[in-house]
């Protein structure tokens, strides 16, 4: 069955700065902490966002490409290292005036800008002060979305003040896949408090300069965890309730605080931060790729030793082999974790959603046409796309709020610690050339966007 969509719904496409921009050395922006980490080894074949899909120069023809598509908003993220690449200076003029392009850029294609604010790539001179585990990480970051705010206004469609702080903070403090990759399981949990009070900090800020009629969202990467009931609960607690907690309702739940106990204090935690944290949002964005599967474990575990984890609290729980298919990242395909995800927010949080990033990475084959140009015939994409968009349809027609839904990824691009091995664009990228060419699944959202149904 198929869902049409209310006429202010948001058929879009998602796209990170470091992911796609490259020009790590122009306009005078300054390294962040991904340009470090991926320069010391710790991404595959040691690639780089060097160059990534070169979008600082070609990105009107990046933006003629979501014409054609057709969509209603595009998400992508602006780079603090090019609007603040000097450590207590001031704005860059060059950084403001390559986004307010695009920005201006997209209303003139009648496509709203969806601003990502904080996208993982935070300056190097903030790492070297302790990234997310320095408190005054969150008013500096804060400051800087002020001053796009203050630049780019209600030209904005929606303010997001941070992609996946579960990323920011356990995959790169608590484990040792993404910068800086500290790998010291409960270092996450003050990088988790310092990341939700810059959400805080940020959503002022941005009222601050556009007003109340500023549309202020959060994106968040919750673990959709199935198996028993016990290790889903503890799983839940950590990963999601952590930021859905204090954003939405104001406190840490006291069970975070037992089940954490001892790994970590809490003693960061300043009087007034969770009235900071808990502002208004207008809407609560969920990136959704797969789900987990988890069980008590029997293994002997306490006490839980400082190891790199990405689940610290979660020691004596073990993480178990999803059930197939998988995309080329290993991830399971589960739309049904997608509509279980939609229900459970909306019905315990009451907030307007959006999915703002949900997509497959495959082994696409390059074929060639008659003229020798290339194409890509990715009907697994499709069926990946189909799958999760009646899922998502389905929760609409189940009163979820659901505002949009953004495919991951405009562009293959610079997938983090997987570099260019995998692809999850509608739009392949030759890295030689940086030629681009719409994949099947391109046309195939063309189409769909063109509907207004969730397929
Ligand atoms: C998400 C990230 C995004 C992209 C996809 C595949 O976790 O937000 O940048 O890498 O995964």
């Amino acid at each position: 069955m198929t869902t049409t969509v209310p006429d202010d719904f948001l058929f879009g496409t998602a796209t990170a700065s470091y992911q796609i921009e490259g020009a790590v050395n122009e306009g005078g922006r300054c390294p962040s902490i991904w340009d470090t980490f991926s320069h010391t080894g710790h991404t595959l074949n040691g690639d780089t966002g060097d160059v990534a899909c070169d979008s600082y120069h070609r990105w009107r023809e990046d933006l003629d490409l979501l014409a054609d598509l057709g969509v209603d908003a595009y998400r992508f993220s602006v780079a603090m290292p090019r609007i603040m690449p000097v450590d207590g200076g001031k704005p860059n003029p060059e950084g403001l005036d390559f986004y307010e392009r695009i920005v201006d850029g997209l209303l003139e294609r009648g496509i709203r800008p969806v601003v990502t604010l904080y996208h993982w790539d935070l300056p190097q001179y903030l790492g070297d002060r302790g990234g997310w585990l320095n408190r005054d990480t969150a008013y500096r970051v804060a400051e800087y979305a002020g001053v796009v705010a203050r630049l780019l206004g209600d030209r904005v469609h929606t303010y997001t003040t941070l992609n996946e702080p579960w990323c920011s903070s356990y995959l790169s403090y608590g484990g040792t896949e993404h910068a800086p990759g500290m790998g010291e399981g409960p270092k996450s949990f003050p990088a988790v408090h310092h990341l939700n009070l810059a959400h805080g900090l940020m959503c002022q800020a941005v009222r601050g300069q556009v007003g109340d009629g500023a549309e202020l969202s959060i994106t968040l990467n919750l673990q959709m965890a199935r198996g028993d009931a016990d290790a889903v609960h503890r799983t839940d607690l950590i990963a999601n309730r952590v930021f859905l907690d204090p954003i939405l309702r104001g406190y840490y739940p006291d069970e975070l605080f037992a089940a954490t106990r001892d790994l970590c204090d809490w003693s960061f935690i300043q009087d007034g931060d969770l009235n900071v944290i808990h502002q208004p949002i207008d809407v609560l964005g969920l990136n959704y790729y797969s789900t987990n599967r988890v069980a008590m474990s029997d293994r002997p575990q306490f006490p839980q030793p400082v190891c790199a984890t990405t689940y610290p609290g979660c020691g004596d729980i073990d993480w178990l082999p999803t059930e197939g298919p998988h995309t080329e990242m290993g991830w399971n395909i589960d739309p049904e974790g997608l509509y279980d995800l939609l229900v459970r927010v909306w019905d315990e949080y009451r907030v307007p959603l959006a999915v703002t990033e949900n997509g497959m990475a495959c082994p696409d084959e390059v074929e060639m046409d008659d003229d020798g140009a290339e194409i890509v015939h990715d009907g697994d994409r499709i069926d990946y796309l189909k799958g999760h968009m009646e899922a998502a349809g389905r929760a609409m027609r189940c009163g979820v709020d659901l505002r949009g839904y953004f495919v991951w990824s405009l562009l293959d691009n610079f997938e983090w610690a997987f570099g260019y091995s995998k692809r999850f664009g509608i739009v392949r990228v030759n890295y030689e050339t940086l030629q681009r060419t719409p994949k099947d699944s391109f046309t195939w959202y063309r189409d769909v966007i063109r509907t207004r149904r969730l397929v």
